[in-house]
This record gives structure tokens, sequence and C-alpha cells, in this order.
């Protein structure tokens, strides 16, 4: 099994502050879209769907899908709609078990 991100960061040159993915210490480029640091970094799945637990991964990102959904900080957010900040405190988002979603 592939574990390698097909990612890369072009700019390695940015300022890094740390945040936290399901506990994980991740240092990632302060401004960046977060979903495309996450992605550079290896981290998947970002959520799981609430009815089969399948694996998500962002997919449009242009805000459409919803695939790249976690929560920030305690509030739900589309990844890629977010820029990096420090000491951003990221998890799967919690799955409602009365959604039929
Ligand atoms: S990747 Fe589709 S909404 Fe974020």
């Amino acid at each position: 099994m592939k574990t390698d991100s097909e990612f890369c960061l072009i700019d390695e040159t940015s300022h890094r502050v740390t945040v936290r993915f399901e506990g994980q210490e991740l240092n990632l480029r302060e401004g960046e879209n977060l979903a495309a640091e996450l992605l550079a970094m290896g981290v998947a799945p970002f959520r799981r769907t609430p009815v089969s637990g399948a694996p998500r991964n962002p997919f449009c990102m242009m805000g459409a899908c919803f695939d790249c959904l976690v929560e920030i900080d305690g509030a739900t957010r589309q990844a890629c709609m977010v820029e990096v900040t420090e000491n951003m405190e990221i998890t799967m988002p919690s799955v409602n078990e009365n959604s039929d979603a």
C-alpha cells in the first residue's frame, strides 16, 4: 500500500506554524490553504461518512463537495476554505448517530 503523499509543496520558504490533526502535531505553512497543506503532509482521511464510515478526502478544493469537512477548534468547517493559522486544533467531525445522510 502506498503511504507517501502524491502532493508536494511548491514554495518551501513560507513561515511554518504548529497545528494538531487528531492530536498529531504538524508544521504547516501559515496563511496557506489548510486542505492543501494537510494533503501535502499525507493526512488521510479528513472525515468519515456518518452511515457507512467510508473515508473522505478533499475532492473539489473549491467549497462545493464538502468532502473536506473537519472540526477546527470545535467548529465544523470546509478545510479547503480555511487558511492555516497557528495552534489550530483539527479533528475529524463527530458523527451524528441520528443522521441518515
Ligand atoms: S474539497 Fe470540496 S468542499 Fe472542500
